[in-house]
């Protein structure tokens, strides 16, 4: 398994509000390569398997409602550490808790509407670039 990469999801608050370059930016001074990247929407089948592990916690519906509302930014990252390096710079799930600095803390409105998605293990990283990525689509 390799610890490299991660996936992520500039969601659909982070693209209304026209923080896609900013967000970037961040990725980008962290030191993430990016070898992957798309503008595309997840439809309600998509966002529910996705989010299946949530699928019995209260805020699943929201969840899926939030996350096909618009279009997103979806991506696969380069780094060494990748999945917890990023986990480190996207900042804690409550931006209202997320360290001064992190993505979250800067642009996530709430904890429902948090700006941006980090995968949370090198499995998950695999799975999660896989469901939104073709071989080919990969750099
Ligand atoms: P993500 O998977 O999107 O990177 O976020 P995370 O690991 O920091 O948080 P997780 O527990 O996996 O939750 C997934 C997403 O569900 C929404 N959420 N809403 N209203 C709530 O209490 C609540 N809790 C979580 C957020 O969009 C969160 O990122
Ligand atoms: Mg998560």
């Amino acid at each position: 398994m390799r610890t490299d990469r991660t996936f992520t999801m500039l969601k659909p608050d982070s693209v209304e509000k026209g923080y896609i370059g900013a967000i970037l930016e961040k990725i980008n001074a962290a030191g993430f390569k990016i070898v992957a990247m798309k503008l595309t929407q997840m439809t309600r089948r998509d966002a529910m398997k996705f989010y299946e592990v949530h699928k019995e916690r209260p805020f699943y519906g929201e969840l899926v409602e939030y996350m096909t509302r618009g279009p997103i930014v979806a991506a696969i990252l380069e780094k060494e550490n990748a999945v917890a390096d990023f986990r480190t710079l996207i900042g804690a799930t409550n931006p209202a808790e997320a360290a001064e600095g992190t993505i979250r803390k800067l642009y996530a409105t709430s904890i429902g509407e948090n700006a941006i998605h980090g995968s949370d293990s090198d499995v998950n990283a695999a799975i999660e670039g896989a469901f939104h990525f073709a071989g080919r689509e990969l750099f």
